[in-house]
């Protein structure tokens, strides 16, 4: 087969044979990331290669300083790598201009941080509306379709409220809700349950889970292991490398995977 976006059966993803057709939404190949401090080198990453496909939903773990929250600033195009390629939806970030980058973030990826990130002085319907702002021209029904991402995360009935009026899950909530305004294909989160109590993770992950379904590839860094095992696969990342990658469960067949609205 000679389409490029297609996933080969090169034996370096180990699927079966089902989900050989999964469209490749993100591909680092041989990626190491070197940060100059004090005289010398800190080798944040040391030569990665993977491969996250349409539908797919990874956690990577790893001690304090393997280099996840790198990996996933990189995946972000927040950074970009010293050497080593990465190809999101199909082009190679090293050759996109700026402009065609930001453009390229802000329709296919959402965030999702640890500490919610909201802005404190608006409303939970506000923050949702904050990506928004940035698309040029403004997509027009932008405030309908923020008031059903409110309903879809449980939040229908709090639009008026301040961050600081809600729980640490609810405000988790508005953030997920930010993320998805652009409709991303891949929500990339780093430690999205770090702050959260062990129930309300678990609300949230169920949250995460439904995206999943509804066809997001999702990339979450995690330390928590009952968290880790939510996701299909888990990357265990060690000094820089990965260490280990393991399958919870196969990735559905791509034809059980509803297209996106
Ligand atoms: N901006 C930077 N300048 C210099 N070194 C950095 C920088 N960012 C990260 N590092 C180093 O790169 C390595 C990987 O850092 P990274 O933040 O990716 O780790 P992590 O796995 O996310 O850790 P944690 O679980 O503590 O969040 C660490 O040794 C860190 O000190
Ligand atoms: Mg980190």
């Amino acid at each position: 087969m000679s389409d490029d976006r297609r996933l080969r059966d090169d034996g370096r993803t180990g699927l079966p044979s089902a989900t050989r057709e999964r469209r490749v939404v993100a591909r680092v190949e041989k990626v190491t990331k070197v940060y100059r401090l004090g005289g010398h080198d800190v080798r944040a990453l040391d030569g990665v290669s993977i491969d996250f496909l349409e539908g797919d939903f990874v956690a990577i773990m790893g001690s304090s300083g393997s280099g996840k929250s790198t990996l996933l600033n990189l995946l972000g195009c927040l950074d970009r790598p010293t050497t080593g390629r990465y190809v999101l939806a199909g082009e190679d970030v090293a050759s996109m201009d700026d402009e065609t980058l930001s453009r390229i973030r802000g329709r296919y990826l959402g965030f999702i941080f640890q500490s919610y990130n909201l802005i404190q002085q608006l409303s939970v319907v506000e923050n949702i509306e904050v990506p928004l702002s940035y698309q040029r021209p403004p997509l027009p029904g932008g405030r309908e379709r923020c008031l059903k991402l409110a309903a879809l995360v449980g939040l229908g009935g709090r639009l008026g409220h301040r961050p600081t009026e809600l729980s640490g899950g609810q405000q988790q909530r508005v953030a997920i809700a930010r993320a998805l305004v652009n409709n991303p294909q891949v929500i990339l989160a780093d430690e999205p349950t770090g702050n959260l109590d062990s129930a309300t993770s678990h609300e949230i992950m169920d949250l995460l889970d439904a995206l999943n379904h509804a066809g997001r590839t999702i990339v979450m860094v995690t330390h928590e292991d009952d968290i880790a095992a939510r996701a299909r696969r888990v990357i265990r990342l060690r000094d820089g490398r990965i260490d280990t990658v393991s399958e919870n469960r196969p990735l559905a067949p791509a034809a059980e995977v509803p297209a996106l609205p």
